[in-house]
């Protein structure tokens, strides 16, 4: 008799380019429900699995691991952060953690040039002023905007992703690159002539401040009222990585009180915002709903390495993209 297919469970339907492999090589439960299992379907849902593909709405934790028991092998996030996995217990308990990065590189880059474009020149505004009914006439003194070109870009996190939207802005716009992370990139120095400066010189100086960190103990909650008061009056603040590197309630009073001109986020903290926060009302924040990596080849790329290092972390070999190989 052939050997039993190992049991995975699938957080929910992710492109055929990697879900087909999944189902093919596995025992796969696939949740196609258009919203998360709630938490005590995903516990009871990851019991007796070797394997799981998560997403970053699924808190990968003690309690899971603990409920998915012993034999549980691998956990492949589809994405490339994985602040949802607690990546030090996964370790502890020898469970391998594999994550999707490169493929949506460009396309995360692109996002937060569209946002900070859409917020600098009021676009999404603009649009809604047509839709409400409200454009008369041309308006010389009306939407006025900031400018791009040769202005200042500071870069919060110039890893990957970073480092693409400072190519964005450099060669675009031939903007001057800031820079602050807690290491320097000769590459960002040489090729962009960055500059690496101290968290409040950044903010400073920089007519546009994209933060690209990893969400963790450090970071969370970098973007608060103080920071916000350190920038420009003129600046625009764009995030596409974590919702909760802003404080969202320091980010509204700024933006409402004029701190700051513009925002423009594809995160929130929470996701979905609440229905009661203001800060989806205002004129001057641009928002999108987490779609930074949303184009065809990005999503079928992460879905090809997601099914890759789940594959490969049930056989016991080394994950395509291994977070906690070290
Ligand atoms: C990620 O990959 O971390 C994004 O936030 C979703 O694509």
């Amino acid at each position: 008799m052939a050997d039993a297919k190992p049991r995975v469970f699938v957080t929910r339907e992710i492109p055929a380019a990697g879900l087909d492999r999944m189902i093919e090589a596995c025992d796969a439960d696939v949740w196609r429900e258009p919203l998360p299992p709630p938490r005590e379907t995903l516990l009871e849902k990851v019991r007796g699995c070797e394997g799981v593909l998560s997403l970053l709405t699924e808190k990968v934790d003690a309690e899971f691991f603990d409920a998915a028991g012993p034999q549980l092998k691998v956990v492949s996030n589809f994405a490339v952060g994985f602040n949802n996995i607690d990546i030090a217990e996964a370790t502890r308990r020898g469970i391998r953690v594999g994550n999707t990065p490169d493929v949506l590189t460009d396309a995360t880059a692109d996002m937060a040039f569209a946002l900070l474009i859409a917020a600098a020149r009021r676009v999404v505004e603009g649009q809604d002023y047509i839709r409400d009914g409200r454009w008369k006439t041309w308006e010389p003194l009306g939407h006025v905007g900031q400018d791009l070109w040769e202005r200042t870009i500071g870069i919060v996190g110039m890893g990957r992703i970073g480092m693409a939207m400072a190519r964005r802005c450099r060669g675009g716009w031939n903007m001057r690159v800031l820079y602050h992370d807690r290491y320097r990139s000769e590459k960002a120095e040489q090729e962009l002539d960055a500059r690496h400066v101290e968290m409040d010189e950044l903010l400073a100086e920089s007519d546009f401040v994209s933060v690209h960190a990893d969400l963790n103990d450090t970071t969370r909650g970098m973007f608060n009222a103080a920071a916000f008061k350190k920038m420009k009056k003129t600046a625009v603040f764009v995030n596409t990585a974590r919702g909760p590197l802003h404080v969202q309630s320091d980010l509204h009073d700024a933006l409402a009180g004029g701190e700051i001109f513009a925002a423009g986020l594809d995160v929130t903290d929470p996701e979905p915002p609440e229905l009661s926060d203001p800060l989806p009302t205002l004129p001057n924040c641009v928002i999108a709903p987490h779609i930074a990596s949303a184009t065809v080849s990005s999503r079928n790329g992460m879905a090809e390495i997601a099914a890759d290092n789940l594959l490969l972390g049930l056989e016991g070999k080394p994950l395509r993209c291994w977070v906690n190989r070290d």
